[in-house]
């Protein structure tokens, strides 16, 4: 297929409040959670997801999740979004003033089973009700497929299962799906294949890439996943980041690290690189440990003159 120029503009969701958090031993005050929510979304990322409607018991980090939704200010022309497993987050995150939402379905069985207890068709089922119902609502619903480039527990994903999958998610009534590197073991050029395969049956505008950085590979695959038309990234302030359920998730892909490289390839984000790292290093402290993100490192270790 031939591949279009570098885009001119992207998109960065940013996953640090959530998907950053949700993984730290050390419980971070929520004033805190929303100083840096607050901090993020003044950078001017356009999306910030800021926590996640699920089980207490589960993510015990997560437990003040309507606490936080209620008390983040809300900044015009950012939207904010937050996880919803079932029927019962989608109540709370309405209750708590969400107006986007997101599911996160697998695309392999065993990862599914640990992460929400359900089969990949149960999720589905939970998951249609919940875009129907949210869409009564009014509220827009994104979806994520992880283990989309391979699984902790069963290794191998098929390709052609994560593209039905997508597929699914979209006609249910995604407007869009985050293709995940759960554990951060894809290669460029399995991103380059996987969005290949995706645009062959869907909009690229429709595809959004949620990579971990396990092993060191998600920048490259941005690279690629540009070369390749997709204009949306997901990252965590300070690289931040890991499943609970996902033996050997690392962080996600750094918002500095992928800012950085953006703009030096001319690409606009809207986004106040500089700012970003004064909402990681708010954090920071509260978290007990330093932080993984690179350009964060550099930036810390230079001293202003
Ligand atoms: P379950 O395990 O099937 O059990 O829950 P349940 O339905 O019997 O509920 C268990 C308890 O949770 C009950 O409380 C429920 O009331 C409560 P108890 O009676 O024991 O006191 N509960 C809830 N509480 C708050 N909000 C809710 C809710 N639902 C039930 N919405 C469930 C299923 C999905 C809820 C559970 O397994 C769960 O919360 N799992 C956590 C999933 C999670 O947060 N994973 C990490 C995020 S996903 C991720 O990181 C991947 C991603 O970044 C993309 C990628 O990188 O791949 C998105
Ligand atoms: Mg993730």
């Amino acid at each position: 297929m031939s591949r279009p120029p570098l885009p001119r503009r992207v998109t960065v969701v940013e996953v640090g409040p959530r998907d950053g958090l949700q993984n730290e031993a050390a419980q971070v005050p929520t004033p805190t959670k929303i100083a840096f929510v607050e901090a993020l979304a003044a950078s001017g990322l356009p999306v910030v997801e800021l926590t996640a409607f699920v089980s207490p018991a589960r993510v015990p980090q997560m437990a003040d999740a309507v606490d936080v939704a209620r008390g983040v200010a809300r900044r015009p022309g950012t939207r904010y979004s937050a996880l919803v497993p079932n029927l019962r987050g989608l109540a709370a995150a309405h209750d708590a003033g969400m107006t986007e939402i997101a599911v996160f379905a697998a695309a392999s069985e065993t990862f599914s089973q640990r992460n929400i207890n359900q089969t990949i068709e149960g999720s589905f089922t939970v998951y249609a009700q919940v875009m129907r119902d949210a869409g009564v609502m009014g509220m827009r619903v994104r979806a994520y497929l992880s283990t989309a480039f391979g699984c902790p527990f069963e290794g191998q994903v098929p390709q052609a299962r994560v593209v039905e999958l997508t597929e699914r998610l979209l006609t249910m009534g995604a407007f869009e799906v985050a293709v995940s590197d759960t554990i951060g073991v894809a290669t460029p050029g399995q991103v380059a294949d996987m969005v290949d395969l995706l645009r062959a049956r869907v909009p690229a505008g429709v595809i959004a890439l949620h990579l971990h950085d396990t092993r060191g590979t998600a920048l490259a695959n941005v690279l690629a996943a540009l070369q390749a038309g997709i204009t949306t990234f997901d990252a965590s302030a300070g690289g931040l980041g890991g499943c609970p359920f996902a033996p050997g998730a690392a962080g996600n892909l750094s918002t500095e690290d992928l800012l950085y490289m953006l703009h030096g390839l001319g690409i606009e984000t809207g986004v106040d690189l500089d700012a970003v790292v004064r909402a990681s290093q708010l954090i920071g402290p509260s978290l007990g440990h330093s932080l993984p993100s690179r350009y964060l490192q550099a930036a810390s270790s230079v001293s202003p003159r």
